[in-house]
């Protein structure tokens, strides 16, 4: 997650993520649970540009993006405190202890309620985009933890690592290398699904799954291998609450990717591909599958 500028203003790309991994290890006294996740920034991104004015006030304005290839990013945006742009905002002025305002627009791509962490993913460009615009300076150590308080993906996208093996609530992070590029189709069904709801749905894993082959395969370039690692505690959980998500697996049982998975808490769903020519291939395939949002894309180096 990088900085321009632009003028007086200021512009960060903030991307999507798919979760490769995500075990569940334990339900934890403060209603959260303790993951094992790897996780991977794509290229598809949210863009925010903070603005300064002369009030106080912390003035936040979304446009949905329309693509001619997806359409317009599914679901719906909160505008008020319930913005994790707002809630960010106005967390990082706390800290700093000022009262200045901003103006911040928000182009909006990713599609929400759908576990690719676009929220998480703007809250972040926020703290690094108001850090720099109002001129405050905590460092990054600082920032990770006003991040953590947000939300348990924040950390990540404020991490600066592409793939991170995420560990805690999520807020912990190892960052992993990958040398191969990973190809990836992603469907939306037309409906979301409420993370916290799914959370309260899922069972800790009794089974032992551990991402160390996945991590394994990654680092070597070995992406067939990598596709046949992956794994979502979240997923069955999930799909016992959306039928959507269930007909988007069969769906994808049926088409030729090295390997499949919902992603986070969903409802995005996911398939690593050879090569980008076959993913676009497939994603005319979910089209005309009728799914509204259908995105092809790649991790980021
Ligand atoms: O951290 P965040 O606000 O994104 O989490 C949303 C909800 O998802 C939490 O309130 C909790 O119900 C659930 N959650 C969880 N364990 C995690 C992450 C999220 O139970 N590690």
């Amino acid at each position: 997650m990088f900085l321009r500028q632009v003028g007086t203003s200021l512009v960060v790309d903030a991307p999507a993520k798919l979760n490769l991994f995500l075990r569940i290890v334990r339900r934890r006294e403060d209603g959260y649970h303790d993951i094992d996740t790897v996780m991977t920034a794509i290229n598809l991104h949210d863009t925010l540009e903070f603005h300064p004015t002369h009030d106080a006030g912390i003035h936040l304005s979304v446009e949905l993006a329309v693509s001619p290839e997806t359409g317009v990013a599914a679901g719906t945006i909160p505008l008020g405190s319930e913005n994790l742009v707002i809630r960010a905002a106005e967390l990082l002025r706390k800290t700093a202890g000022i009262s200045t305002g901003a103006q911040i627009r928000l182009i909006k791509r990713i599609p929400s309620a759908a576990g690719m962490g676009g929220g998480s993913s703007d809250a972040a460009a926020t703290l690094l985009g108001l850090n720099a615009l109002w001129g405050i300076e905590l460092d990054r150590q600082r920032l990770q933890g006003l991040a953590a308080q947000l939300g348990s993906d924040v950390a990540f996208f404020l991490g600066g690592s592409a793939t991170a093996r995420c560990t805690g609530r999520g807020e912990i992070l190892e960052p992993l290398k990958l040398p191969a590029i990973l190809h990836f189709v992603v469907a939306r069904p037309a409906a979301g699904l409420s993370t916290p709801l799914v959370y309260r749905h899922c069972q800790p894993d009794t089974q032992g799954f551990s991402p160390e082959g996945l991590i394994a395969a990654l680092a070597q370039g070995r992406v067939t291998h990598a596709a046949q690692c992956l794994h979502n505690g979240l997923q069955a959980p999930a799909e016992s609450l959306s039928d959507a998500i269930r007909r988007v697996r069969e769906t994808f049982d049926r088409l030729p990717v090295l390997g499949h998975q919902l992603s986070g808490s969903g409802t995005a769903y996911f398939g690593v591909c050879h090569t980008r020519g076959q993913a676009l291939r497939i994603a005319g395939q979910l089209r005309s599958a009728g799914y509204p949002w259908v995105f092809v894309t790649r991790s980021c180096m």
